[in-house]
């Protein structure tokens, strides 16, 4: 497996597999690998002869108050998993290599980001269409694997292939879980043993309004507020659980049929952030 931190490096390297006539699938990651990204690897090589993954923890999707510090970088163990999985490439770019120069532009989002993480994290969106634009730039990838776990991130990614003509393939994976419920996410080793038995709660009532939606209970917006209630009882601090329209990715009160929603929650526990969702086609 090879292992760039150039562009220079991987540039070449996607070169001669292009070269060989092969097709290249990508994996974007911020690394701390755990099987929801090894599904992606899985997803990719499905479509692609070989797969590149980029690890890399990019401060520019990162608040000035969140964790970009803290966030796990346990890069020798990832790069032994990325072998495991059979990657070809992986890109491990720094900051100075990233972001070296000094910054003349900055991609603005009009639309997709007002609410659910959008909303809650200023600056978020932008960052993380900067670093894939970046990515898909540097090594114009036939594919790209992301997860539903981060539902917004591959719409607003979607709009990104689209607006900007980028040759590529969107593929989302589905969001690989625990077996208790609770969606794997890199940030999950900041909970302590009390947090991580409740953390399932968050998909339980996901799962729970789920079905209420699809039996097409009418007092939606009572039952959100119950379950928040819930959650809260059991200790979490919501930042927002609702419907929303997939295409839109907007508040949705009365949903109807023949249309794509995404019920979709974000919660506290402590100071670690968890998101999860479930889409819906009703
Ligand atoms: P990261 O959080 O490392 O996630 C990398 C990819 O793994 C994303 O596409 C994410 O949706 C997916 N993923 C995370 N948890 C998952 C799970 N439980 N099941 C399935 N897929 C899961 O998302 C990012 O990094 C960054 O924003 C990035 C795209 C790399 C840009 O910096």
């Amino acid at each position: 497996m090879n292992v760039s931190d150039t562009i220079q490096g991987i540039r070449q390297e996607v070169a001669s597999l292009k070269k060989q006539g092969k097709r290249v699938g990508f994996v974007p990651t911020m690394g701390a690998l755990h099987s929801g990204h090894l599904s992606l690897i899985e997803l990719a090589k499905k479509h692609a002869d070989e797969v590149v993954v980029s690890i890399y923890v990019n401060p520019e999707q990162f608040g000035p108050d969140e964790d970009y510090e803290e966030y796990p970088r346990p890069l020798d163990v990832d790069l032994e998993e990325c072998k495991k999985a059979g990657v070809s490439t992986v890109f491990t770019p720094s900051d100075d290599i990233m972001y070296g120069d000094e910054k003349f532009l900055s991609i603005d989002i009009d639309k997709l980001n007002e609410h659910m993480d959008g909303g809650s994290r200023p600056g978020f969106f932008e960052g993380i269409v900067l670093v894939v634009n970046k990515f898909f730039n540097i090594i114009e990838p036939d594919v790209a694997a992301f997860g539903q776990k981060d539902i917004q991130q591959f719409r607003i990614l979607s709009r990104m292939v689209e607006e900007f003509n980028h040759d590529v393939e969107l593929l989302m994976g589905p969001i690989i879980r625990a077996n208790d419920g609770l969606a794997l996410s890199s940030r999950n080793a900041y909970l302590d043993d009390h947090q991580r038995k409740i953390a399932p709660g968050l998909y339980r009532a996901l799962q729970y309004l789920k079905k209420q939606i699809e039996d097409g209970a009418k007092n939606l917006e009572m039952m959100l507020n119950h379950q928040k209630a819930e959650l809260e009882a059991k200790g979490f601090e919501i930042d927002y659980l609702n419907l929303f329209s997939y295409q839109k990715m907007a508040p949705v009160k009365e949903p109807e049929t023949g249309t794509k929603y995404v019920l979709a929650g974000a919660v506290y526990l402590g100071e670690t952030r968890l998101i999860d969702n479930i889409i819906i086609e009703l």
